[in-house]
């Protein structure tokens, strides 16, 4: 079985886009071993679009660009797996894909089983070019079924940018996770928004089928193909990872793996994070909803009351994870109510908590926690019920 927990991985797309070559992805490999990212879980190695001729050949197939590929594919993916790491690639349900390259539509099960030739191990499925008069879901079971009868296993990815409400029948097609929004950038903005979008939908998220809300971009700083708006701070990027682990998302890294400097290393290979993300249960975050507030003037409460987050998401082996976000510009306090998470006073339990960021711990906390919070930071603890 694949896909039990979130995929974790690294995909050419944010920081590449079309600048991908066979030296790329070896250096990518090489990197994702040697600093420390396939050990923390990050298994998937995927590139993404325009990575082919512009035609296919002669009998129907997709060919690699010979100048960016000049091995062929199949050299690609013996390398990448001989660290230790899985292969991934893109195609698209329409007619071409977004860059304008072949894809797969009417050809499903001809580039499946020449994707499995290679040793392909997740496919991406993208959206663009779709032909009007055609059925979205059909093309994606089509895929799907395509990918099963390749015999072998691959990990659909499919991305149809949350078109048709994917999260009520990606599911039941047999894809492990689906686009839910349309594309991330390397901006605050950007991914506080497609986070807020899917609040409703985690709920369908889980075990084998995950809501995929995009690429990372931690560690890019502007720099690469979706550096669009104001450039992320570290506090932005905190956010942002700390969001994606807590909601038990797909964590596909797309900054250049090479060169992400140590905070940013250190993040996207935080323990307690990982450990939230791939919690085995796959249980979506609970929102402590604690209302506007109640006393007439609102001067006190500097963070507009719908984008202070707070969160207690319940994880395996009786811990539990609370989140504590603050998505607006102001600094603000944050309060996390133990009653509104099942723990009134009269229950006598509090919790013991640990800092995921700092690693500092917090005994016996009850009643409230009401952090300071920076603008467009987080605070993350992970913790157990304690008897007071
Ligand atoms: C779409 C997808 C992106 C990326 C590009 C490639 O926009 O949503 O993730 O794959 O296509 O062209």
């Amino acid at each position: 079985m694949i896909a039990m927990t979130p995929p974790m991985g690294w995909n050419s797309w944010n920081t590449f886009g079309t600048n991908i070559s066979d030296a790329l992805i070896r250096e990518m490999a090489d990197a994702m071993v040697d600093k420390g990212y396939r050990d923390a879980g990050y298994t998937y190695l995927v590139i993404d679009d325009c990575w082919s001729k512009r035609q296919r050949g002669e009998r129907g197939e997709l060919v690699p660009d010979p100048e960016k590929f000049p091995n062929g594919m199949k050299a690609v993916a013996d390398y990448v797996h001989s660290r230790g790491l899985k292969f991934g690639m893109y195609s698209c349900a329409g007619v071409m894909t977004c860059g304008g390259y072949p894809s797969s539509f009417g050809h499903e099960f001809e580039d499946a089983a020449q994707f499995a030739s290679w040793g392909v191990d997740f496919l991406k499925y993208d959206f663009c070019n779709f032909p009007s008069g055609a059925d979205c879901k059909t093309a994606y079971i089509t895929m799907s079924m395509a990918l099963k009868a390749s015999g072998r296993e691959i990990l659909f990815s499919a991305c149809n940018w949350g078109q048709q409400e994917p999260w009520k029948w990606m599911r039941s097609i047999g894809a492990h996770m689906y686009r839910s929004t349309g594309d991330i950038q390397d901006n605050f903005v950007s991914f506080r928004d497609i986070l807020r979008s899917q609040l409703d939908n985690f709920c369908m998220s889980g075990n084998c089928c995950f809501n995929d809300i995009d690429m990372l971009t931690v560690g890019m700083y502007g720099k690469g193909n979706v550096a669009l708006g104001d450039k992320c701070t570290d506090s932005d990027y905190r956010t942002q990872f700390g969001l994606w682990s807590f909601f038990g998302v797909p964590l596909m890294l797309g900054g250049d793996l090479r060169n992400m400097n140590d905070f940013c290393r250190e993040l996207t290979q935080n323990r307690d994070l990982i450990r939230i993300d791939q919690d085995r249960e796959c249980r979506p975050p609970y929102q402590i909803y604690h209302g506007r507030p109640q006393y007439g003037s609102t001067d006190w409460w500097t963070i507009p009351w719908d984008s202070a987050l707070s969160f207690i998401r319940h994880l395996s082996d009786n811990e539990f994870a609370i989140g504590l976000f603050n998505l607006s510009d102001a600094d603000g306090q944050i309060t996390f109510t133990f009653a509104n998470a099942g723990l009134p006073w009269q229950s006598g339990f509090g919790m013991d908590l640990r800092d995921v960021f700092t690693g500092e711990e917090m005994t016996s906390a009850r009643d409230y926690l009401t952090p300071e919070v920076k603008a467009h930071d987080c605070r993350i603890f992970i913790g157990r019920l304690k008897k007071l």
